[in-house]
């Protein structure tokens, strides 16, 4: 009884092992790109508020909605950001969706004041579509 126990436990590790070796898959090409650090880091130059609504985006949203973090852009996981989403959903609009959040965006209302929700809408008014 347990002969055989053991029998059908080594050929089911025999099998495993083959399976294991067949399923190797090829290693991944890797793709690197270059960036110019000293060009992405350097802050643009703006009033104070909007300066300041930069850090903040470059921070807690650039992730999503900038097109320099998408290696698929202009198919990117959020939409780009600009002073025409501003002028076209109001201000209103944006400052609730910023705290709010959605189903695939974090709400920030427990993290930035509404002073800091005012600096990153200011810095987005300097965004132009281009
Ligand atoms: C985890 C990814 C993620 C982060 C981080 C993120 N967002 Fe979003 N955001 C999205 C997605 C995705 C949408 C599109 C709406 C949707 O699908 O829910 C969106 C939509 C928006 C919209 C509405 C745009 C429109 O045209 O309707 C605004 C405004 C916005 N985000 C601002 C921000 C700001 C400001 C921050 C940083 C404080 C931020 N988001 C951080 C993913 C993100």
């Amino acid at each position: 009884m347990h002969v055989a126990l053991s029998l059908v436990l080594i050929a089911f590790g025999v099998l495993a092992q083959d399976s294991l070796r067949e399923t190797r898959v090829s290693s991944p090409e890797i793709v690197r790109t270059e960036y110019d650090m000293a060009e992405v880091v350097k802050p643009p130059a703006l009033p104070a508020d909007a300066l300041a609504g930069w850090k903040l985006f470059v921070q807690r949203c650039a992730i999503c909605h900038d097109p320099l973090g998408q290696p698929s852009y202009p198919e990117s996981f959020a939409p780009i950001l600009t002073r025409e989403t501003v002028s076209n959903l109001g201000e209103d609009r944006v400052r609730n969706v910023i705290m709010v959040g959605s189903a695939r965006m974090p709400g920030w209302q427990y993290t930035l004041s509404p002073e800091q929700v005012g600096e990153v809408i200011a810095y987005l008014n300097t965004v132009t579509p281009e």
